[in-house]
C-alpha cells in the first residue's frame, strides 16, 4: 500500500493452514489469482495448503480451480490459469503433531529445491483463534520461522487478536517467543477495502478539508457498520464472540483511527501506524456508570428482511435459546485529544439490519446564523458522507437556493462514486493485503499496541458484561434499525442516527 514498496513480490510461497476451509475457499485463492491476473506475482511463487483431509496435488487444483471460478474471476485468460495452477501443491497434516510440520518443512524445502534456497514463507493461519499459538511453537520449533536475508518468515493470523486485554497480551507474548513484531501480519480485511484507504488520500491528499476536520467545524460523527446477514453457521464462534468483539474492537476502531487520527510525517509502516495506535489512545476511558450511559447492545428476534422472514438469533444454529450475545452496539465515544474536544463520535454495527452499508459521516456544525429562518426555517448541516461500501464513494450535502421569487433553501448533494471514475477488477478485498505482506509492508496490518488499546477501550463494557451477561442488553426485530434504546443514546443529545438509503 505504502508509496516506497516494490509491487512485485519476491520469491515466495503462501503456506495456508486451513486450506480446505471457507477463507481459503471464498477469499485467499480467489485473491492470489487475482494477483497473478495482475501479473504482480514471483515467477518463483507457489502455494502450499495444508489441510486435514488427504488430498493429491491434482485434485488440491481441481478444488482451487472451483472456487475460484465460484468466487474469484472465472474470465480470467487461460494462461494465467495454467501459471497459477502449476503452483498449487497440497499437503495433509495435523496441526498438533510436530512430525506434520516436520514434512512441511522437507515438502518446502523439496520444493525450493534446497534448504537454503532464497524464498521467502508467508504461513496463512487460516484457523480457528485458539489453534494459533501452537502453530506458531511448532513451526517455530521446526525451523521455520529463522530468517535470514532474502529468506523471509512472516505469519498472517485472523482476529479475534485474543478474547479481552488480559488474553490479547498473552497471545502476543506466545507469539514473541518465537517471531518477532516485523513477523507478525494481524490481518483487518477492512483495512484491505478501497474505500477504507481512501480515506487517508482523502484527508491528507487534498487542501480543502483538513483544515476543518476538527472540533470548529465538526459537530459529530457517526461510523456504521450495517449487515443484513445474521450469524449463518457461525453461532459457536459468534456466542464467544458478539460485535463488539467480532466488529467493533477491530474494524470499526480502525474506520475509527483513520478518521480522527493526525496526519502522518510520511507513510512508512510504523510512521501510520504511530498515528493509528495514538488515535486509539485517545478514547476517553470509561467508568461502570459511562459503560451504562454511552453503550447500547442489541440482540436480534425473528422478523424479515425484504420479503423474508427470517429467524431470530436465538433460535439459530448452535446458539443457546437463552443467549445474552450481543448481535447490536451503538456506542458514544469521546475523543480526549485537542482537534476533537467536545465532538461525540457514535459508532454502530450490527446484524440483520434493513441493508447492508458502511460508512462514515461526518455532520458539520449549523452556520452560525439563521440567516434563512423566515424562508426556510432550521437548514440541514452540510454533510460528507464516506461511503465504504456498497456503491463506494463521498458525497456532500450543502445548500442551493431553490428556483423561484423567495430566497429559500434546499438541501441539495455533490457526490463522487468510484464506478464512475476507476474502472474496478473484480476484487475480494484480500488482494491488497497479500501483496503487503509478500512485500513486507505493514502499514495496513494491526500492530501489537494497536491491539491492546482496542481492547483496553472496550474492556469497561466486558467487565460489566462478564458480570451482568444481559446488561445493557435490549431486543429488536431484524429488519429493524436496532433497538429502540439506541435512538434514546442519539435523542438525549439533541441528535438521531442516519438511516442510510440500501
Ligand atoms: C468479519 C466478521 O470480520 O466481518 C463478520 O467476523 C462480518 O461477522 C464481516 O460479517 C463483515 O465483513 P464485510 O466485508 O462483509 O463488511
Amino acid at each position: 500500500m505504502s508509496a516506497d514498496q516494490p509491487t512485485t513480490a519476491p520469491d515466495a510461497t503462501v503456506v495456508i493452514f486451513g486450506a480446505t476451509g471457507d477463507l481459503a475457499k471464498r477469499k485467499l485463492l480467489p485473491a492470489l489469482h487475482n494477483l497473478a491476473c495482475r501479473g504482480v506475482l514471483p515467477q518463483r511463487f507457489r502455494v502450499l495448503g495444508i489441510g486435514r483431509s488427504p488430498m493429491s496435488d491434482a485434485e488440491y487444483r481441481a478444488k482451487v480451480k472451483a472456487d475460484v471460478g465460484a468466487f474469484g474471476n472465472p474470465g480470467a485468460p487461460s494462461e494465467v490459469w495454467a501459471w497459477f495452477e502449476s503452483r498449487l501443491f497440497y499437503a495433509s497434516g495435523t496441526l498438533d503433531d510436530l512430525a506434520s510440520y516436520e514434512s512441511i518443512r522437507d515438502r518446502l524445502d523439496a520444493l525450493d529445491g534446497a534448504p537454503d534456497a532464497a524464498v521467502g514463507y508467508v504461513f496463512y493461519l487460516a484457523t480457528p483463534p485458539d489453534a494459533v499459538s501452537d502453530i506458531v511453537l511448532r513451526l517455530g520449533a521446526v525451523g521455520l520461522l529463522n530468517e535470514e536475508a532474502h529468506r523471509f518468515r512472516r505469519v498472517i493470523i485472523e482476529k479475534p487478536f485474543g478474547h479481552d486485554l488480559s488474553s490479547a497480551i498473552d497471545l502476543d507474548r506466545q507469539l514473541n517467543a518465537d517471531l518477532a513484531e516485523h513477523q507478525i501480519y494481524r490481518i483487518d480485511h477492512y483495512l484491505g477495502k478501497e474505500t477504507v484507504q481512501n480515506l487517508m488520500a482523502f484527508r491528507f491528499g487534498n487542501e480543502i478539508f483538513e483544515p476543518i476536520w476538527n472540533r470548529r467545524y465538526i459537530d459529530h460523527v457517526q461510523i456504521l457498520v450495517a449487515e443484513t446477514v445474521g450469524v449463518e453457521d457461525r453461532g459457536a464462534y459468534y456466542e464467544q464472540a458478539g460485535a463488539l468483539r467480532d466488529m467493533v474492537q477491530n474494524h470499526l476502531f480502525q474506520l475509527l483511527a483513520l478518521t480522527e487520527m493526525e496526519p502522518p510525517i510520511s507513510f512508512g509502516a510504523d510512521v501510520v501506524r504511530d498515528e493509528r495506535v495514538k488515535a486509539l489512545h485517545a478514547i476517553a476511558p470509561w467508568t461502570e456508570s459511562d459503560v451504562r450511559a454511552n453503550v447500547v447492545r442489541g440482540q436480534y428476534g425473528s422478523g424479515r428482511l425484504g420479503e423474508d422472514a427470517v429467524p431470530g438469533y436465538r433460535a439459530e444454529s448452535r446458539v443457546p435459546p437463552g443467549s445474552t450475545t450481543e448481535t447490536y452496539v451503538a456506542l458514544r465515544l469521546v475523543i480526549d485529544n485537542w482537534r476533537w474536544a467536545g465532538v461525540p463520535f457514535y459508532l454502530r454495527t450490527g446484524k440483520r439490519l434493513p441493508s447492508r452499508v458502511s460508512e462514515i459521516a461526518v455532520q458539520f456544525n449549523r452556520p452560525p446564523l439563521e440567516l434563512f429562518r423566515r424562508t426556510t426555517g432550521s437548514i440541514e448541516p452540510n454533510l460528507l458522507v464516506v461511503r465504504i461500501q456498497p456503491d463506494e464513494g463521498i458525497s456532500l450535502r450543502f445548500q442551493a437556493k431553490v428556483p423561484g421569487p423567495d430566497l429559500r433553501l434546499g438541501s441539495v448533494s455533490m457526490a463522487f462514486n468510484y464506478a464512475d471514475y476507476f474502472a474496478r477488477a473484480p476484487e475480494t478485498g484480500y488482494e491488497t493485503l497479500l501483496l503487503d505482506c509478500l512485500t513486507g509492508d505493514q502499514t495496513l496490518f494491526h500492530r501489537a499496541d494497536m491491539v491492546v488499546a482496542g481492547w483496553r477501550a472496550v474492556a469497561p463494557i466486558l467487565e460489566l458484561v462478564s458480570s451482568q451477561p444481559d446488561a445493557l442488553l435490549s431486543s429488536y426485530a431484524a429488519g429493524d434499525w436496532g433497538p429502540a434504546e439506541a435512538d434514546a443514546l442519539m435523542a438525549r443529545d439533541g441528535r438521531a442516527w442516519r438511516r442510510p438509503a440500501p
